[in-house]
């Protein structure tokens, strides 16, 4: 190596090691004018060439150009790495990036869809399948196959969005059973979630457009203890094991015997108190909805013999069981679309 190399390679190295250990940009600058100026090291080295013989000279001029070459970009290297350290510095002023991230608001399942989700689970368990009907039906499904002639009371029961002379939206999920029976021979074991209509005024317990889940069991020797055991069982999985629930001896035209379903009061708990309570009208209890043995008429409708086969049936309102469920005293709130009160049944 010559003396030019030597004092190159010195150059390079100290201004390597100065560079890596700058503060800041007007330390690099420094640097850069002590050891690249005009009359900084490398000129200094560069002012040697005159003194070596002609020979020698492009070689050496080649060295020094290269060295500058590498010590720009030593340079720039360093002055990548501050630009770096302050811009983190700064981020760490201003962020904690340790925090955790606000994701966009997300939606949750509406309750009314969990109860109807969570009840046909319960019934999938026990071999039931899941039947979706029409919101539109001709008056035969929802009444006259029932059992409901055109001139039965229980029509007014019923009071219906009728769409033309025949055809009205269901006020029941009871036409699935028709159609199943009429599709299907026994043993038939179905549960049909979805929406009914009825010219309800609306107040704490009911809606003029709502939910039911309706339930329908036939096969050979089928009793009402079947029915009671499965909606016993129906509430416990909706609302847990301490959860009062009665039968009481009612009426359909479709269901003989028949009961409704009543649980305590949400709204008052069942304490009813001595001026009433505003949701239970005082009684204490709600109904959730009604069941029964299915009517030999109606089994004679679909064709079934009702000497060889009986079956259950009941429609219980969904919102009513999320009043219960969510502990929600006005079934209204189910209608609002409050996200803060949705988010908080989620
Ligand atoms: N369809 C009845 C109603 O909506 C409920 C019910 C269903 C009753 C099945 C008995 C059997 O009121």
């Amino acid at each position: 190596m010559n003396e030019l190399d030597v004092r190159l390679d010195d150059v390079r190295e100290r201004f390597s090691a100065a560079a890596a250990g700058a503060r800041d940009e007007r330390e690099l600058e420094e640097l850069r004018v002590a050891y690249l100026g005009r009359s900084g090291e490398v000129t200094t080295v560069r002012r040697t060439i005159g003194t070596l013989s002609p020979e020698a000279r492009p070689a050496a001029g080649k060295a020094i150009n290269e060295a500058v070459a590498e010590m720009e970009a030593v340079l720039e290297e360093a002055r990548g790495k501050l630009e770096m350290r302050a811009f983190e510095t700064d981020l760490a002023s201003k962020i904690d990036v340790t925090y955790p991230a606000i994701g966009p608001p997300a939606g949750s399942i509406h309750p009314v869809r969990r109860i109807v989700e969570d009840s046909c689970a319960y019934f999938r368990r026990h071999g039931f399948a899941v039947v979706i009907g029409a919101e539109a039906e001709p008056d035969y499904y929802n009444f006259d196959a029932l059992n409901i002639p055109g001139d039965h009371p229980a029509r007014e029961s019923f009071d219906s969005f009728w769409l033309t002379d025949t055809m009205l939206l269901r006020p029941h999920t009871s036409p699935m059973q028709i159609r199943t029976m009429q599709a299907h021979k026994p043993p038939i074991a179905i549960v049909a979630p979805g929406k009914c209509f009825r010219r309800d005024a609306v107040d704490a317990r009911h809606l003029f457009a709502f939910h039911q889940v309706e339930g329908l069991l036939v096969a050979e020797g089928i009793h009402f203890g079947h029915l009671k055991g499965m909606l016993e069982g129906l509430c416990r999985e909706l609302f847990g094991p301490n959860q009062r629930v009665r039968f009481r001896p009612s009426y359909f035209p479709f269901t003989e015997p028949s009961a409704e379903v009543d649980t305590t009061c949400p709204r008052c708990k069942g304490t009813a108190g001595p001026e009433g309570c505003g949701m239970c009208g005082g009684s204490g209890w709600i109904e959730l909805g009604g069941s029964g043995m299915v009517h030999p008429n109606v089994l004679r409708e679909v064709g079934y013999d009702p000497d060889a086969y009986s079956g259950w049936a009941f429609g219980f309102g969904v919102e009513r069981l999320g009043l219960t469920r969510y502990d929600v005293d006005d079934i209204r709130r189910f209608v609002e679309s409050d996200s803060d009160f949705l988010q908080q049944l989620s």
